[in-house]
């Protein structure tokens, strides 16, 4: 199939790409290169083979309509979108114009051109802070910040036009934590500036760039009192992507499935297994919580093994591991990594 993957330079993306061409798709990227770089194409092509990409915004209905002109597309893994929550709080207008109109734009660009089928990413966090893990799909949801309204709100909109359109699928998977990188070191989560995450925030803590680990908050009533999350290995969470697209082709409406191991592991887990698998040390000190986080969050995966027929396979070991393996390879992300090769085809 040809499968277009708006923010396919992205982190998630990126190694979909890599996924999708490995099972034999032809693959189009439409990224604005606005949180990534050209040389990511270069690398999915380096680590899969050949793909096509194009120097666009996804919001954009015109280069959309161009891309979707050159390319018979028969389904959209829309990816496209701003990710960082602390951002989303102090500028929402963003948030809410760049997520939502991308996506619009890709649904009237599909409607236009009688495509039919659409992957969308959204996030663990639609679940809120009023559900108690594991948290399944048919839970109640709601949001803390706005970029978690973005998703809920996509979500929303796909709901509506899957009623609205006889023929029309969308599925929708709700992502857990997804760390790690692709084991050849080439492909990996590249944050701009200082991480907000954990397991990027502990890469440059183990590389030097950062000197401690500051764990928020050690009075949460779990096992040790810091926070549980479901951390689940990009590759996995790529391959996830290749069943829902083959879902896809064999059912009409809408349907979501959370994506993740449905283990929960502690921060100081997380440390502990990444100091283990790599034989490097994390210092870290304790401070306040952060505010927004909830305790536990992990999945409930039945649905997913057994309508889609898919579970992750890599342990956290694996994660951290892969993980560090992509800082030491490159400890400046994409960034000085050579020639830029500037592949991507602007329209
Ligand atoms: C965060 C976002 C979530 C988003 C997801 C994307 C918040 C409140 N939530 O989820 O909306 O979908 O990233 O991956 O930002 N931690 C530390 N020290 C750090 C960083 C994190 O102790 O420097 C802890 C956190 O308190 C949490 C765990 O590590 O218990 C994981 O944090 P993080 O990687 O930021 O992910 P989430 O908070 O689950």
């Amino acid at each position: 199939m040809n499968i277009l993957l708006t923010g396919g330079a992205g982190y998630i993306g990126s190694h979909t790409a890599v996924e999708l061409i490995n099972e034999g798709h032809e693959v189009i990227v439409v990224d604005n290169y606005s949180n990534s770089s050209p040389e990511i194409i270069s690398r999915i092509g380096k680590v899969a083979g050949r793909l096509a990409a194009y120097d666009a915004d996804a919001g954009d209905e015109e280069k959309m309509r161009q891309v979707f002109l050159k390319h018979k597309i028969d389904a959209v893994v829309h990816f496209a979108g701003y990710k960082a929550v602390a951002e989303s709080v102090q500028q929402p207008l963003k948030y809410y114009e760049n997520n939502l109109s991308s996506l619009i734009a890709t649904l009237k660009t599909m409607k236009a051109f009688g495509v039919d089928t659409i992957i969308f990413s959204s996030s663990a966090t639609v679940y809120g802070t009023s559900q108690t893990a594991p948290f399944d799909e048919g839970m109640g949801t709601g949001c803390t910040n706005p970029y978690g309204w973005t998703k809920l709100m996509c979500e929303q909109v796909l709901r509506d036009v899957a009623k609205a359109e006889t023929g029309f699928t969308a599925v929708i998977l709700r992502y857990f934590n997804p760390v790690g990188a692709h084991e050849s070191g080439l492909l990996g989560e590249d944050p701009k500036g200082i991480p907000n995450n954990l397991m990027p925030y502990i890469q440059q803590v183990a590389s030097g760039k950062l000197g401690k680990l500051s764990i928020f908050g050690n009075d949460y009533d779990t096992k040790d009192g810091t926070g549980i999350r479901d951390y689940i290995h990009v590759v996995d969470l790529a391959k996830g992507h290749v069943k829902a697209l083959q879902y896809a082709q064999e059912h009409r409406g809408m349907e979501v499935f959370n994506l993740g191991t449905g283990k929960g592991y502690s921060v100081l887990e997380v440390v502990r297994a990444f100091e283990r698998a790599n034989g490097v040390e994390i210092p870290y000190q304790i401070t306040a919580r952060r505010k927004g986080d909830v305790a536990e969050s992990y999945a409930d995966v039945s649905k997913a093994q057994v309508v889609l027929g898919w579970k992750a396979g890599k342990t956290l070991e694996d994660m951290c591991r892969d993980a560090w393996n992509w800082q030491k390879q490159n400890p400046e992300g994409y960034k000085n990594s050579g020639r830029m090769q500037r592949q991507a085809k602007g329209l």
